[in-house]
C-alpha cells in the first residue's frame, strides 16, 4: 500500500479496521516514508496505536486455538468419511461380485472399471482381461454381438445406447463368449448422470437367460409335439378300423378262393391286400409316434437283442458301410417291446445309411445311464432314475439346425419322393416316448449324426423275448363270444372266427355281452374291444363277467389302447392282447394261445 498523504483520518481508518477484523494479523505495522521530526512523531503514534492490546493478543491466540482444534476435527472427519467410502465401495464390490447377474460399470472416461464374476462367468472373459479397456472395447463387442438371429436386437447396439445416455430395460440379445459359444442374455443398464446432466458413465446389468429360452422352446416344442400326436392318433385310429375290416374281409375271400381257383382273381385279392397292409404299415407308424400304439412290453436284454439283429441291421446298411457294436458289461435290462426296438434300431440304420451314400462307419454302442435332478433340469419330460442308452453314431452328412428342429414331426423328410415318408423318426420318437423312455439327437452338417434312446431300466432278469412258432392255430369247436360296438368289425371277426372253427356268439356292447354269457355257460373265451361307449369298456366287462365266470380267458383288442391299456396289459400279462388290425393267421395265433392258457391265469 502506498500511503501518499498522511493526516488523523487515515490513521484512525487504518485502527478502526484491524480491530473490527479480530481474524486479522496480529501486529500489522507499515512504515511511511514521510520526512521531519513531525513525520517521525506521527509513525511512532501510528506504532503505537496499531499495537495490539494485551486482551487482543489473549483473543488472537484463543481464536488460533480454535482454529487449530477445527482444522483437526475436519481432518478426523475427513478420515471417517474416506474410511466410510472404502466401506461402501468394498460392500458395493461385494455385492456387485455376488450377484448372480453380469454386472460392469463404466467410468466416465468410457472404461470399464468393474467387471463381476457373473459377467466372467456368462462371457468367459476375466476382470483382468477387461477392467481399464476402452467400453466399446474389441473384444467386448466381439463378446456381446452375437450372431443377431432376427428376433434380437444388436448386443452392440443396446450397450452404445447406454453409455451414451439412454437406460435400456430387459433387451434380449445374443451374445459369443470367449470360447465361441452363442449364449442369450437380457440386458438392462442406466447411465450415471451428474447434476448438470452430463454422462459420467453407465451400470449395465445382464442375465443368461440361454437356459430359460431353451426351456420355453422345449415346451413349445413338447406341445407342438402333443397336438400333432393328438390329431394324427385320432385320423391313424379311425383308418386302423377301416383297414381292419377292409383287411379281414379279403382275408376271407382269399380263403374261399383257395377252393375255387382263379389265378387272375388271386392276384386282384393279392394287390388288394398287399396295399392295405403298407396302409396298415403307415397306421402303425402313426399310431407309434402319437404314443397310441399297442406295445407288448417285456424285460429285455439290449446286448442280447443288438447283437441278434447286427446282420439284419448290416445288410440294411450295405456293403458300404462299417458296422461296430460296442456293449458295456452288465447292462440293465430295460422295459421295452422288443419288436418295436428293433423297428427302431432299423429305421435309425436307415436314415444312417441314407446320410452315407458314399459309405462311412455306423457305431452302436449301448451304456448303463443314470438322471439325476441336475440332469434334468437341463431335460424337459424326463422322469429321474436309470435308463439304458443306446447310442447310433453314423459319420454321414449330419443336419443342418433348420433340419434338426423338425426330425420328429411326422411326414418330414428331406429326401426326394418315394424315397422317404418321415415317419423313421416320428415313430422312434412316440415309441421312446410311450416306453417311459427319452430320445436325443445330436448332428453336425459334414460330420455326423449321433441319436441316443434311453429306455428305462427294468428291476429283476431279463428275459429273452420268445420267438412265437407259426403253426396253423385251428379251432377245435370251442365256443367264442366277439364283443365290438362296430358291426362290420364284429362280423368279419365272426366270419374269420367261424372259418377257423370257431362257433361264434356276437355283441354290440358290454350289456349285450353280459346278457350273453348268462344264456350260454359254454362260452370259452370273452373275446372283446377296449374301447366301447355306454360307461363300460373292455376292461370293465372281463371283470364283470369274470365275477360271473371265475377263470373266464379273455382276450382283448384295440386299435386305440392308450395309456391305460398298455399299463392294464402290463399287468395283466401281454398274452391277451392284440392289436388291430390283425392278419387271419395272427388272430388265429392270438385265440388259440388265449385259449390253450392255463386255467386261473388271465
Ligand atoms: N442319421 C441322419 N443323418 C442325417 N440326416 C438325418 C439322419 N436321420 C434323419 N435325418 C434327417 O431327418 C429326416 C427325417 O427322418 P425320418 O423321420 O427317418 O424320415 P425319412 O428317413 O423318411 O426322411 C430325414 O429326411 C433326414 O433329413
Ligand atoms: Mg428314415
Amino acid at each position: 500500500m502506498h500511503e501518499k498523504r498522511i493526516d488523523g483520518k487515515g490513521l484512525g481508518c487504518r485502527r478502526q479496521l484491524i480491530q473490527r477484523n479480530a481474524t486479522a494479523p496480529v501486529l500489522r505495522f507499515k512504515a511511511w516514508m514521510i520526512p521531519g521530526a513531525a513525520g517521525m512523531l506521527a509513525a511512532l503514534a501510528a506504532w503505537l496505536m496499531a499495537r495490539p492490546t494485551a486482551r487482543q493478543l489473549a483473543l488472537r491466540m484463543a481464536e488460533k486455538r480454535h482454529w487449530e482444534s477445527e482444522v483437526r476435527r475436519l481432518r478426523h472427519c475427513e478420515r471417517l468419511t474416506t474410511e466410510a467410502l472404502h466401506h461402501c465401495t468394498g460392500v458395493l464390490r461385494l455385492i456387485a461380485s455376488a450377484l448372480p447377474v453380469g454386472v460392469v460399470a463404466i467410468d466416465r472416461n468410457a472404461r470399464i472399471e468393474l467387471w463381476n464374476h457373473a459377467a466372467e462367468a456368462i462371457l468367459g472373459y476375466t476382470a483382468e482381461e477387461m477392467i481399464g479397456q476402452p467400453a466399446p472395447t474389441q473384444v467386448f463387442m466381439s463378446a456381446i454381438d452375437g450372431d443377431g438371429d432376427g428376433d434380437d436386437a444388436g448386443a452392440a447396439d443396446v450397450f452404445l445406447r447406454m453409455v451414451t445416455g439412454q437406460s435400456v430395460k430387459s433387451e434380449e440379445v445374443t451374445c459369443r463368449r470367449k470360447d465361441g459359444e452363442a449364449v442369450e442374455a437380457s440386458f438392462s443398464g442406466a447411465p450415471l448422470v451428474d447434476d448438470d446432466d452430463r454422462v459420467q458413465g453407465a451400470i449395465c446389468v445382464f442375465e443368461d437367460i440361454s437356459h430359460r429360452r431353451s426351456m420355453a422352446r422345449a415346451l413349445h416344442q413338447a406341445q407342438k409335439m402333443e397336438a400333432v400326436g393328438q390329431l394324427t392318433g385320432g385320423i391313424a385310429h379311425d383308418f386302423n378300423n377301416i383297414l381292419g375290416i377292409a383287411i379281414g374281409n379279403l382275408d376271407l375271400l382269399g380263403e374261399e378262393l383257395r377252393d375255387t381257383p382263379s389265378a387272375r382273381t388271386a392276384t386282384l385279392v393279392d394287390g388288394a391286400l398287399t396295399a392295405l397292409l403298407r396302409g396298415a404299415e403307415l397306421t402303425r407308424s402313426l399310431l407309434a409316434f402319437a404314443r397310441r400304439q399297442p406295445l407288448r412290453p417285456m424285460m429285455v436284454d439290449v446286448g442280447d437283442l443288438l447283437s441278434s439283429i447286427t446282420r439284419v441291421l448290416a445288410r440294411v446298411l450295405g456293403e458300404q458301410v462299417q458296422m461296430e457294436l460296442s456293449l458295456e458289461p452288465d447292462l440293465w435290462p430295460v422295459v421295452a417291446d422288443p419288436a418295436q426296438l428293433e423297428a427302431a434300431m432299423t429305421n435309425l440304420a436307415i436314415n444312417a445309411r441314407d446320410a452315407m451314400p458314399a459309405g462311412g462307419r455306423l457305431a452302436i454302442s449301448a451304456i448303463n445311464a443314470s438322471f439325476d435332478d441336475d440332469a434334468l433340469s437341463r431335460l424337459p419330460d424326463v422322469a429321474p432314475g436309470d435308463y439304458t442308452c443306446i447310442e447310433i453314431n453314423d459319420t454321414g452328412t449330419g443336419m443342418s439346425a433348420e433340419v434338426l428342429a423338425h426330425v420328429f414331426e411326422p411326414f418330414f423328410t428331406t429326401k426326394e419322393a418315394g424315397h422317404g415318408t418321415g415317419l423313421g423318426l416320428s415313430m422312434v420318437y412316440g415309441f421312446a416316448r410311450q416306453s417311459g423312455g427319452h430320445i436325443q439327437i445330436y448332428s453336425e452338417p459334414g460330420i455326423g449324426t449321433s441319436v441316443k434312446l434311453y429306455l428305462p431300466r427294468a428291476t429283476g432278469k431279463a428275459e429273452r423275448p420268445q420267438t412265437r412258432q407259426r403253426r396253423r392255430a385251428k379251432g377245435g369247436g370251442e365256443t367264442i363270444l366277439a364283443v365290438d360296438d362296430n358291426a362290420e368289425v364284429r362280423s368279419m371277426v365272426a366270419a374269420q372266427l367261424s372259418n377257423l372253427g370257431y362257433q361264434v356268439l356276437e355283441a354290440g356292447g358290454a350289456a349285450e355281452a353280459l346278457a350273453a354269457l348268462e344264456r350260454h355257460p359254454a362260452i370259452d373265451l370273452l373275446f372283446t374291444d377296449v374301447v366301447m361307449p355306454h360307461g363300460m369298456d373292455g376292461f370293465a366287462l372281463a371283470e364283470r363277467a369274470r365275477q360271473r365266470r371265475p377263470g373266464l380267458k379273455v382276450l382283448f383288442t384295440s386299435g386305440f389302447p392308450g395309456t391305460t391299456l398298455s399299463n392294464r396289459c402290463e399287468l395283466t400279462g401281454t398274452d391277451n392282447f392284440i392289436g388291430k388290425p390283425f392278419r387271419r393267421d395272427d388272430l388265429a395265433q392270438a385265440i388259440r394261445r388265449a385259449i390253450d392258457q392255463e386255467r386261473g391265469r388271465k
